[in-house]
């Protein structure tokens, strides 16, 4: 059985597919030693069904990541029994997965995805949704190493 790790924001188009992504695309080249699925989930409805944000993707696919094939959907709680892991991209997304938290159980598979961050600052990864490009490349920054760091944290279990 695969280790199943789920990343969860706000809208499921910005920063969770960019995790999503990533983690695949280390997937992909071989970086895991085990055996592992991935997907992401959005605490809010808004986009269900749609690509990730086109701002998002282009800054992907410039640091040559495609979030082409991933769709926006919902995090519900039947979540807690597919994912072993659930990983929340900021405190708010963390709260909100918690309070449809059904056992101990549920709630300690929830943790905040920049506390694998070797430069967590307030443990939040900014919503870059209403801001410039350049929060895009911020966020894509933070991603890459805290994915990175998530990764080497896996492969020492
Ligand atoms: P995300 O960004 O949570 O990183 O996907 C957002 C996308 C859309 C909205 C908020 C945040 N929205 O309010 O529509």
């Amino acid at each position: 059985m695969p280790t199943r790790i789920l990343f969860v924001c706000l809208g499921n188009i910005c920063r969770s597919p960019l995790a999503d992504g990533v983690f695949q695309d280390r997937l992909d080249s071989g970086r895991l030693d085990g055996d592992y699925t991935v997907d992401s989930a959005g605490t809010g409805a808004w986009h269900v069904g749609e690509k990730p944000d086109s701002r998002m993707r282009a800054t992907a696919s410039h640091y040559g990541v495609s979030l082409e094939s991933l769709r926006a959907r919902k995090f519900i709680a039947d979540d807690f029994d597919r994912f072993d892991l659930i990983l929340a991209m900021d405190r708010k997304n963390q709260q909100d997965i918690l309070s449809l938290a059904r056992s101990d159980a549920d709630r300690q598979k929830v943790r905040l995805f920049r506390s694998y961050d070797p430069e967590p600052e307030d443990g939040n990864v900014p919503d870059p949704y209403y801001g410039g490009e350049d929060g895009f490349h911020n966020v894509f920054r933070i991603v890459d190493r805290t994915v990175d760091a998530l990764i080497e944290d896996l492969n020492s279990q």
